[in-house]
């Protein structure tokens, strides 16, 4: 998925992985993390997400990283924020409280942006990338979280051969094998998704599982 296929599913208003709710595994397992208040949480590939709302209610500070300005900008307009918009090197930056939005690649997140990080939320982003891309996603978080951070990762599992990605099907082994031993992986709850997911059944598929994820960054070995 080159970054213009992104753009122009936000030119074309192709949002059908936004959700209009808090995600439910969200605010249902968030707290196991056992974050303080004042953590600093990472939303890679964040789009327009409500749940970044709901973390920042939480008192997080929130850092989104997303690649279209459409989505930050409506973001905002939606939820009636008026943003403070900056250049930081090569992102566009959009501050309103506690919420950060970075506009631009993902792949271009240098430590000095994440070096305070406590937490990732991952709903939709690891499973938005293609097989090829997802090594280097996995490698990118491993190199710039600091250890000790948590993340809540959601990820879809079906068959593939029923249905091209986005958003793609990633086993718990791809999980694995992309993110151990950097992170320890733990699953939270598996969740059969297929009932509440007509546009997904209407593309063929007949088994849909949401798995939820809690991965620890190890400490680094010096
Ligand atoms: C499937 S959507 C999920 C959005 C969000 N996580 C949610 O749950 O609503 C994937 C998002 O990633 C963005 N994106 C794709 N590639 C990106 C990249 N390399 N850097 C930053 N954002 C990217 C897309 O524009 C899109 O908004």
């Amino acid at each position: 998925m080159s970054p213009e296929f992104w753009l122009n599913r936000w030119r074309r208003s192709e949002l059908g992985w936004h959700e209009d709710e808090i995600n439910r595994h969200l605010a249902e397992h968030w707290p196991s993390l056992q974050l303080p208040r004042d953590a600093r949480v990472l939303v890679p590939l964040c789009g327009k997400s409500l749940d970044m709302l709901w973390l920042a209610s939480l008192g997080h500070a929130v850092l989104g990283v997303e690649i279209s300005p459409l989505a930050a900008e409506q973001f905002f307009a939606e939820n009636q924020l008026q943003p403070r918009v900056d250049l930081l090197g090569p992102f566009q930056r959009y501050q309103v409280d506690e919420i950060t939005l970075l506009v631009g690649d993902f792949f271009d997140l240098g430590p000095q942006q994440l070096a305070d990080i406590s937490a990732v939320y991952d709903r939709a982003s690891l499973i938005a990338l293609p097989p090829e891309t997802r090594p280097r996603y996995a490698r990118a978080l491993a190199a710039l979280l600091p250890g000790g951070v948590s993340s809540l990762l959601i990820t879809l599992e079906y068959d593939q051969s029923r249905m091209k990605g986005p958003p793609f099907s990633v086993a718990e082994t791809e999980v694995r094998a992309l993110f151990e031993p950097e992170f320890e992986i733990e699953t939270l709850s598996v969740f059969d998704a297929l009932a509440e997911s007509p546009r997904f059944r209407a593309r063929g598929l007949d088994a849909l599982a949401e798995r939820i994820y809690r991965l620890r960054r190890c400490a680094s070995m010096p």
